[in-house]
């Protein structure tokens, strides 16, 4: 089984087929082997055994931004990067070993790795794998993932290569045992895809580790957030907590470096959390959280309203059984009618 049998078309989720690109295959060599999708329509480079799920025309305008600038950015992004971490005081390689400890990593584990740049926490991962472990390494940026290629040259462990946005990850459904992303979401096109799609390949108890620039609300106003604010824009954004995926239980949120950076940890559930939504609610009212939100009729007049308290009162029912019999009765009573 070829590595490639894992990754799946990001457009159509269909399986990939190994075949040979017609129209590049005559005299070029690094473009000669491509996956199809089962339909054909959609077709991936493979250049130097990585896969390339990303092309300029599929890309909204915040991905095509995010490509340009690490295209040209990538061979001064380690030099400049640990500015980030030196500003703050904060010791880089702690605080990376820190979030890579947040999922829990197994020897055996299969990881995805989001936006992995030039892979200074890549590194820190496939170290926690052993050698049946597999690491799934993934980024928009093929200058950037090409750094990460150069830095784990020498590694022994399973390392993958993939170029892709993280919106449409080229994986099949509960494929990964955790999926770790630092530092690039913010840009993101589509954040909301990214946390489905996120949902989507994680195994149920899965770990997910993700974070970004922010400054918090209660920094916002004060001198150092506003210095900090204006030299780099992205403390402006906001913290996604909307668009975490229904399926994330055990949610935790941190600030770190500085308080700038946020940093979710959750594992994955199933569906939505797990609640009795129809348990009779006991007193007066009565119902249960299903019945109220579902059980609403149209509006009735004010002494309708007072008469039925009245009436209900005798009745020793709970209002939503009192109503319940009534409506139902009084439904019969005219389909009967009607007949
Ligand atoms: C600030 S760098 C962070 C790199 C690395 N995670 C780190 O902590 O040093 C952001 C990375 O996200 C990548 N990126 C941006 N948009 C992306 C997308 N839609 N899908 C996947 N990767 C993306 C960029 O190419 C870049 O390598």
């Amino acid at each position: 089984m070829s590595i490639f049998d894992s990754y799946r078309c990001p457009f159509s989720g269909s399986k990939l087929s190994l075949g040979k690109d017609e129209e590049n295959g005559k005299g070029s060599k690094e473009f000669n082997q491509i996956l199809f999708s089962q339909n054909k329509i959609y077709k991936y480079k493979i250049i130097e055994d990585i896969p390339h799920f990303v092309t300029k025309e599929d890309l909204q305008d915040s991905d095509l931004d995010a490509l340009r600038y690490y295209e040209k950015e990538a061979n001064v992004y380690d030099k400049y990067l640990p500015l980030t971490f030196s500003t703050f005081g904060a010791n880089e390689l702690e605080i990376r070993k820190q979030l890579v400890d947040l999922l829990k990593i197994k020897k055996s584990d299969r990881i995805l790795e989001i936006g992995c740049g030039t892979g200074r926490d890549t590194e820190l991962i496939s170290e926690q794998l052993g050698s049946e472990g597999n690491l799934f390494a993934q980024d928009l940026s093929p200058s950037m993932l090409n750094l990460t290629v150069s830095r784990l040259a020498n590694s022994e462990k399973k390392i993958h290569f993939a170029v892709a946005n993280a919106s449409f990850l080229p994986f099949p459904d509960n494929f990964f045992d955790s999926i770790y992303h630092f530092g690039g979401l913010n840009t993101f096109s589509d954040i909301p895809r990214t946390f489905n799609e996120i949902s989507r390949v994680t195994k149920s108890g899965g770990r997910v580790v993700i974070g970004d620039e922010s400054m918090p609300l209660w920094l916002r106003n004060t001198e150092f957030g506003k210095i900090l604010m204006n030299s780099n824009p992205h403390y402006k954004f906001q913290i996604p907590f909307e668009h975490l995926p229904i399926t994330a239980r055990d949610v935790c949120l941190r600030w770190i470096i500085g308080n700038v950076f946020y940093v979710f940890d959750f594992t994955i559930g199933d569906g939505s959390p797990k609640a009795d939504l129809d348990f009779k609610i006991p007193g007066k009212r009565g119902g249960s959280h299903r019945t109220r939100y579902f059980g609403n009729l149209e509006g009735v007049e004010l002494e309708t309203k007072k008469l039925a308290y009245q009436a209900q009162l005798k009745s020793g029912k709970s209002m939503s059984e009192w109503l319940t019999d009534v409506v139902r009765n009084a439904a019969n009573d005219e389909l009967t009618n009607e007949k």
